[in-house]
């Protein structure tokens, strides 16, 4: 049996800024931000929009765009670092406002941005031996990015949902059922204590626990695969990996192409210009939505396949690859087949339109809105107005009161 994904979509917050205006507002080079980082602009979450919002709306249109019944939904998972309660899971928000069955297997998951690839296998597997009886799983990956404003993460924020439903009928991709290489180990590369709404990174080391896990997850899937082969690099038409920046993607690229060669290649040697060309291959034309979102941590990796997806049919695509990282950390390497036809749902996937809806805020009022986020939650007096922050939609956090959070469309 084939399984893996039988539709995918986006929510997207809907402002953003552009990381030239940061830069400026914080004394940096813009080049620093688009060049160094390879970031263009970052989503903004308004205080009205939050992990729950924003997977509400990314489930809703990977049911509808697709034609997916909601009763046929039997698994639903929410992976996510940034979810609204230490014990009530965004899962059983999003299972109530789409109006899914009752004997509905529910849950969320957590590791990082690893959270949402760890539920993929899951459903893959609930599916694969036989438990699903027919049914589908909805897997949503859903995030707001945050570091405190002035810190080197800052450029690297973002916000949204990608949602996927996973089934027995793969309209898009399927995975490799046999073998997936995973990796683990204890560091603190990145973490956010109970107590804090900004994650605490050490960002350097977070970028070389990425590639070691990298490394680690590869090594481990040619080791364990009765065909290594399919692991080669030049088996895959592309190579997709969790994309916190886009140059984090160029720099998994470049170790994923020495694991593959076998040997370091240093970039003052003659050889690197093998991996640039593979890297402008295989991964870097399917970066320009993360570029112009930002990090959305669980659903990073899925948004780079988006990309790959739109711009593709499945005469150019039979085999790629996709890292998943998580930090803390976990990480697997695992290989899927883009289903032939995919490129027929080309219109339903495309995110572009809804990017180039946003509305652009200045840095005064983005700051403003971190100041009202990082602020929010203490108490149980809040409550907002659409007009207040140009926010449409028909899910919408409404404000807390009691302690329950009440929200539009609920
Ligand atoms: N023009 C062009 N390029 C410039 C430049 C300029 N004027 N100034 C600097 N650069 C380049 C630098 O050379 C560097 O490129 P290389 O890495 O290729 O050398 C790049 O811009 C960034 O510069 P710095 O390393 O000096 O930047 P920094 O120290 O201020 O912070 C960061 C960078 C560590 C990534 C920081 O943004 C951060 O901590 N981000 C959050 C953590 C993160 O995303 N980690 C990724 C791995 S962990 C993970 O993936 C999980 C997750 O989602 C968080």
């Amino acid at each position: 049996m084939k399984v893996g994904i039988e539709s995918i979509a986006f929510h997207s917050p809907q402002h953003y800024i552009e990381l030239a205006d940061l830069a400026q507002a914080r004394g940096v080079d813009p080049d620093k931000y688009i060049k160094g980082l390879g970031q263009i602009r970052m989503a903004v979450a308004t205080p009205m929009e939050d992990t729950v919002t924003f997977a509400v709306n990314a489930g809703l249109k990977a049911l509808e765009n697709f034609d997916i019944d909601p009763k046929d939904i039997g698994t639903l998972v929410v992976g996510t670092e940034s979810g609204v309660d230490h014990s009530k899971p965004v899962a059983v928000y999003v299972h109530e406002a789409l109006g899914l069955r009752s004997n509905c297997h529910t849950y969320e998951t957590k590791h990082a941005c690893f959270g949402a690839m760890a539920a993929v296998f899951s459903a893959n597997d609930w599916i694969s031996c036989g438990r699903a009886n027919g049914s589908k799983a909805l897997v949503i990956a859903s995030d707001i990015a945050r570091y405190p404003m002035g810190d080197p993460g800052e450029p690297t924020q973002g916000a949204g949902a990608v949602a996927m439903i996973i089934s027995d009928k793969p309209n898009l991709l399927h995975f490799d059922s046999e073998i997936s290489g995973n990796y683990t180990k204890h560091v603190m590369d990145f973490w956010r204590p109970l107590y804090s709404k900004t994650a605490c990174v050490n960002g350097h080391y977070s970028i070389e626990c990425y590639l070691n896990a990298l490394e680690g997850a590869l090594t481990d899937a040619l080791h364990k695969s009765r065909l290594p082969a399919l692991y080669k690099m030049d088996q895959l038409q592309a190579c997709l990996y969790h994309v916190p920046f886009t140059k984090m993607a160029a720099k998994a690229h470049h170790r994923h192409f020495e694991v593959d060669a076998g040997t370091k290649i240093d970039k003052e040697s003659e050889k690197f210009a093998d991996v640039k060309k593979s890297f402008n291959q295989r991964t870097a034309p399917w970066l320009s939505l993360n570029a112009m979102v930002g990090n959305i941590y669980t659903g990073s990796l899925f948004l780079s396949l988006m990309d790959l997806l739109r711009n593709n049919t499945s005469a150019d695509l039979t085999q790629i690859s996709m890292f998943s990282y998580g930090s803390g950390c976990a990480a697997s390497m695992n290989i899927a087949y883009p289903t032939v036809g995919f490129e027929r749902f080309k219109d339903k996937i495309d995110p572009e339109p809804e990017l180039t809806a946003r509305r652009k805020l200045d840095i005064a009022e983005y700051e403003n809105i971190m100041k009202i986020n990082d602020s929010l939650g203490m108490g149980n007096t809040e409550e907002f107005n659409p007009d207040e922050w140009d926010v449409t939609g028909d899910f919408l956090y409404l404000g807390n009161k009691n302690h329950i959070r009440r929200y539009k469309g609920l």
